[in-house]
């Protein structure tokens, strides 16, 4: 059984929606939930689904990655995950900090990679005309948002949609993308999810 820590910055609806996906003959479970803010909304949710869970505040550390990083390796290791999954967690993290966890770190964002790295998507893609767009997960590599991709969800755009309503549509791919990629990548498969 791969054990997974999930990390969060906000809401974790992503955690949510993996977390829930994790039951049954699915190979893997959460072992923690972390997230860099105690008042991240996500902690709740998860401790009312009995999963443990974690924070270390990166404010205290004040642009000190490095030091910041090394309390969240110390939270890591008492937990032992197999998988770490970046679920809506907004720090960038060092290659330090990558590298020790290269090939088992996966995230989701919410633009159909290689296109719109970074953040704002949903208004950058409506301000390129784009007809579509998406979210991805992929690889963790030190290079921000970057790395292979293990899944894809393509939304439509439609006409006077504004960044709320595309985020929204995306966000619900986002719920079923991730956890089948979770549950292929946990049973070492690493063809990629496309949807549709
Ligand atoms: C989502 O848009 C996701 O694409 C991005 O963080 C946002 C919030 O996710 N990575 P969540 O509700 O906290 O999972």
């Amino acid at each position: 059984m791969k054990r997974v820590a999930i990390l969060i910055s906000g809401g974790g609806s992503n955690m949510q929606a993996l977390a829930e996906s994790m039951s049954g003959d699915h190979p893997a479970r959460p072992v923690l939930v972390m997230a860099n803010s105690e008042t991240a909304g996500g902690l709740e949710k998860a401790r009312a689904m009995g999963i443990p869970t974690a924070a270390v505040d990166h404010r205290p550390y004040k642009g000190d990655r490095a030091a910041f990083e090394a309390a969240l390796q110390d939270k890591l290791e008492a937990a032992a995950p197999d998988i770490l999954c970046l679920a809506g967690f907004m720090r960038v993290l060092t290659e330090g900090f990558v590298s020790r966890w290269q090939g088992r770190m996966l995230n989701i964002h919410p633009s159909l990679l290689p296109k719109y790295r970074g953040l704002d998507t949903h208004a950058r893609a409506l301000a390129a005309g784009d007809s579509e767009h998406g979210c991805t997960v992929h690889e963790v590599t030190p290079a921000l948002d970057d790395g292979p991709i293990l899944g894809q969800a393509r939304v439509p755009v439609t006409p006077g949609d504004t960044p709320e309503d595309l985020a929204a549509r995306v966000l619900e791919q986002e719920h079923r993308l991730y956890p089948a990629v979770l549950a292929r990548f946990a049973a070492g498969d690493r063809r990629p999810v496309m949807f549709p």
